[in-house]
């Protein structure tokens, strides 16, 4: 379990935060990514680390899935870890990698699944934002719920002002909270 593959979209700033602190509490094996020109994916290139990245456009989502899963197996992969991955994983391939797959969301679960988390959360009045770690299942942001942590939302405070002081309590949640689900599932 302690191979992890790390699944990004994106720019991958958690990505480089879990890969920055891995340190014998978990491996990173594979950075994949359903969009080949994904920023993250040069980075974690650069540092030396696999990588693979396809895109489901043209082939299908059955055929991407499948590529995909055969990619983790030969990497070896343990633990998959979501980090700004912005695809709806299959039932199917949630029901192979049942219990193995994390996510971090920007919001302190069960509130706000899904897109737009800090404006609804500003929008509400709420008193704080926040990130969570849970564990994926077929319900979009369902699963367990592994860590969170709190953000005081300011007056003033911006979806985008928000999201960079979210951001922040993510890098500093995910390592953590991966490391201890590895400890305990290994
Ligand atoms: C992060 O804020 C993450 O929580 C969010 O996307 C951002 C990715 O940033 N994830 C989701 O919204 C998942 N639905 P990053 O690529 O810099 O890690």
């Amino acid at each position: 379990r302690k191979r992890v593959a790390i699944l990004i979209s994106g720019r991958g700033s958690n990505m480089m935060s879990l890969v920055a602190a891995a340190d014998g509490a978990y491996e990173v094996a594979l950075v994949a990514s359903d969009k080949p020109d994904a920023a993250g994916l040069g980075w974690a290139k650069a540092q030396g680390l696999a990588t693979w990245a396809l895109s489901p456009k043209g082939i299908g989502k059955p055929a991407y899935e499948a590529a995909l899963d055969a990619a983790l197996r030969d990497a070896g992969v343990g633990t998959i870890a979501l980090a700004g991955y912005m695809r709806l994983l299959s039932d199917d391939f949630v029901a192979r990698w049942r219990g193995r797959i994390l996510n971090i969301h920007p919001s302190l679960l069960p509130k706000y699944k899904g897109l737009d988390t800090h404006a609804r959360a500003i929008e509400a009045g709420d008193s704080h934002g926040g990130c969570s770690v849970h564990v994926v299942t077929e319900e979009l942001d369902g699963g367990a719920v592994l860590g969170q942590a709190e953000v005081a939302i300011e007056p003033g405070d911006t979806p985008e002002t928000l999201a960079a002081r979210v951001l922040v309590a993510e890098h500093r949640l995910y390592p953590r909270v991966l490391a201890d689900f590895v400890a305990q599932t290994s």
